[in-house]
């Protein structure tokens, strides 16, 4: 039988585990607190700011938010992060990206304060982590890491193939799991759209992480028997172009009424079939990313208490 990694229930066990850690910090007059930055209107990042501030209120973070008009100069925003630099109630905080066209993210990014760089993405902080000295783990990559540690799939040894380069996820996780360490220690490959033979390269790997973006690229033909498939894909698929019988898959009620559903990189049902494990889309890495963004932002107040 294929194992489907329950993701919500991983990371209600950390969120479970994190509460206690908050308490303490908010004894001592620290009560740990994260800002969310959304510059402009893009439904799907308001839906993630609004997703972030519920897990908060959940484990008892104190949430903060700001809105930036999406014609705002870059100044405003460069304003915002400013303030939150110095604000000393906000221990972390992210930029929801995408940014408008007229945003630079990469000097956005340099502008925030690395110890409040909750999501990792600051050239220090991905500095750190490329020289295995890692202060905040990016959310996704440590969430795949946790789900695998709990899934009982060691990487030490294992070829693992990671389909897709982003910054936010391939490039980091494959630079975690080379790392000497109890939960690195694999051999790992990179594939992008200029990958030639991306089957041969996913066929012959023991753990296959597929974060490209594209809906269902990888399908059971591209699997090994036994894998271990983590999908990283989010992809909106709008309900009237996909078949009904393909509708039951991966679907999430309120989000078929919205008109569209989240399908994963990976076709869930054929690799399945091939797959010894498998997350599902949604309720895979979704919830995990999520989890650890708490996690570092507890870790951040930790640190901004020495
Ligand atoms: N947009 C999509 N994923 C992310 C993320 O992990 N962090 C931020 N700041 N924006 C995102």
């Amino acid at each position: 039988m294929t194992e489907i990694i329950d993701g919500n229930a991983v990371a209600s066990q950390i969120r479970d585990d994190l509460t206690a850690a908050i308490e303490t910090l908010a004894d001592a007059g620290a009560r740990p607190g994260l800002a969310t930055v959304l510059m402009g209107d893009d439904p799907a990042s308001q839906t993630y700011v609004n997703m972030k501030q519920r897990d908060c209120e959940e484990v008892g973070i104190e949430s903060h938010h700001v809105d930036v008009d999406g014609d705002a100069s870059p100044a405003e925003l460069y304003d915002a992060i400013a303030d939150l630099n110095e604000d000393p109630d906000v221990h972390g905080y992210i930029v929801q990206a995408p940014v408008p066209d007229h945003v630079d993210y990469r000097e956005v990014i340099r502008r925030v304060d690395p110890i409040k760089d909750v999501d990792g993405f600051h050239p220090e902080n991905v500095g750190r982590l490329v020289a295995g000295d890692a202060r905040f783990r990016p959310c996704t990559p440590h969430g795949i890491q946790k789900l695998l540690e709990t899934a009982g799939v060691e990487p030490e040894g294992k070829d693992v193939t990671i389909v897709g380069r982003s910054d936010i996820v391939g490039k980091p996780l494959a630079n975690l799991l080379i790392q000497k360490a109890e939960d690195g220690n694999a051999t790992v490959t990179v594939c992008h759209s200029r990958t030639d033979d991306l089957g041969a390269k996913t066929r012959s790997a023991d753990i296959v992480v597929a974060a490209v973006g594209v809906p269902e690229l990888i399908d059971g033909s591209m699997i090994g028997e036994g894998a271990v498939v983590i999908d990283v894909g989010v992809n909106r698929v709008d309900v009237s172009e996909r078949r009904s019988e393909d509708s039951q898959t991966a679907s999430d009620q309120s989000d078929t009424e919205k008109g569209y559903e989240l399908v994963g990189d990976v076709e869930f049902e054929s690799a399945k079939e091939k797959a010894s494990a498998i997350t599902p889309v949604p309720g895979g890495v979704g919830p995990m990313t999520r989890a650890m963004l708490l996690y570092n932002t507890v870790k951040a107040a930790s640190l901004q208490e020495d």
